[in-house]
């Protein structure tokens, strides 16, 4: 594993695109498996993670070509994947694991999922339960709670289930259940999380409708393939974004970005502190908003973050954590409990982290508390191996004082293989 060494940097000028959206590309390759027809799917992520999603796919027999930047992928209709002869290994990546879950629960073979120590550490049984309520069958370790797991499929008749925490992959893996599904399909969620599950379902021509916070699939069931676009991914493009309005003197142009309003909590948030920040060239490409996104170098001032606004950008709270180290006043993150069963317990990681580039942070039950502004100083950082720890303490990195280290960099393949290359182009 490398470690990087990162100092100080001065003035970034430029425009850039960022890579494909990482839970976007997820979903495209395995929609556009059980979807009838070939897909082409412009700007796949280049993400480690997405790549563990298209092996998986191949496994369960689907034919996916590489053509330059592009991917076709042959669907052949819903039921035509078929039952792979080995573990599907679904690598760091949540999203694969849970989402295949879902995918796998109604099939009529049977497959067995793991991935790295990591994702064998994160909790499994808020996918388990609904899909077991609802007929599949589906064993993991530690009674039900933890990969690998044994999927037998099963024919789901309904597949009716209320979300206790708003959670994408939750909502994602029982719409996905629910496609194979003879009967009713019906979710409701406590608070909107991501919605490209729901958007890609209709782009390909599926029935499905929201009504508040509960999302149905109505009779037509059926993918159709398309070609997909995928904007560039706002969840990387953040650290980005950090560095033009920390970095004095800095103007940044951020090409392409997702603007899905259910990501963009963390423009909501640096607009309230005070950021400099501009939409510009707003469109709609494959069912989902896209845009340029403008930074420059800004004072920042404190904010309270917390309820409904935390699924939003629940990626982004470590780098948010950077980010009010160099705003005036006490900055409170709440309510986002779910941080701490990410990759790593990122609420424990950032904190510990920033405490020793002298950042004046506290941990709380549910999130942090920030005081600032505080120059910030070189240390020796432990990434913990999770990708956005090791981005968000390389962008603490590049506003301290001397040279810090960051150990175990190259995680941050994970999500963003490009960006060390992408911020020394600048
Ligand atoms: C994701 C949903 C979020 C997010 C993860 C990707 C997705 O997780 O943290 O990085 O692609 O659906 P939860 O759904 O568990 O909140």
């Amino acid at each position: 594993m490398a470690d990087i060494r990162l100092s100080k940097l001065h003035q970034l000028n430029g425009e850039l695109t960022v890579p494909g959206d990482k839970s976007i590309s997820h979903r495209t390759a395995m929609f556009a498996a059980i979807a009838d027809g070939i897909s082409t799917i412009k700007n796949y992520s280049s993400a480690i993670d997405c790549q563990s999603t298209l092996d998986c796919m191949r496994q369960l027999g689907t034919t996916i070509r590489r053509e330059g930047q592009d991917i076709h992928v042959h669907g052949k209709g819903l039921r035509t994947l078929s039952e792979p002869d080995d573990i599907l290994n679904c690598g760091n990546s949540g999203t694969t694991m849970r989402l295949l879950c879902g995918l796998l629960a109604g099939q009529n073979f049977s497959t067995v999922l793991t991935g790295d120590a990591s994702l064998r550490r994160r909790p499994m049984d808020r996918i388990i339960k609904p899909l077991v309520n609802n007929g599949a069958e589906i064993l993991g370790r530690q009674s039900n709670r933890l990969a690998p797991l044994f999927i037998r499929g099963k024919s789901l008749s309904d597949v009716i289930y209320e979300l206790p925490v708003a959670s994408s992959q939750v909502k994602s893996a029982v719409l996905l259940a629910g496609l194979y599904a003879a009967g009713s399909v019906q979710v409701t969620e406590p608070v909107a999380s991501r919605d490209h599950t729901e958007r890609m379902l209709a782009f390909c021509g599926v029935d499905i409708r929201r009504d508040g916070n509960i999302i149905s699939l109505e009779k037509n069931r059926k993918l159709s393939a398309r070609d997909f676009q995928i904007p560039g991914d706002i969840s990387s493009a953040a650290f980005l974004i950090a560095m033009g309005l920390l970095v004095p003197g800095s103007h940044l142009r951020l090409k392409d970005v997702g603007i899905n309003p259910t990501r963009t909590g963390l423009l909501t948030v640096l607009k309230n502190m005070g950021a400099d920040l501009r939409i510009e060239n707003e469109r709609s490409v494959s069912n989902e908003p896209v845009g340029d996104i403008l930074v420059q170098n800004a004072e920042l001032r404190a904010v309270e973050i917390g309820g409904t606004l935390i699924p939003k950008l629940i990626d982004e709270l470590p780098l948010i954590a950077v980010i009010a180290t160099q705003a005036q006043g006490k900055t409170v993150v709440k309510d986002a409990l779910e941080l701490r069963i990410k990759e790593s317990d990122r609420i424990s990681a950032i904190v510990g982290e920033l405490k020793k580039m002298g950042a004046s942070i506290e941990e709380t039950k549910d999130g942090f508390v920030v005081e600032g502004p505080t120059p910030l100083h070189s240390a020796v950082c432990n990434s913990y191996d999770d990708h956005r720890i090791a981005m968000a303490l390389s962008v603490a990195a590049w506003i301290a004082d001397g040279e810090s280290t960051i150990k175990d960099a190259d995680c941050v393949g994970i999500s963003f293989p490009e960006f060390y290359n992408m911020v020394r182009n600048l």
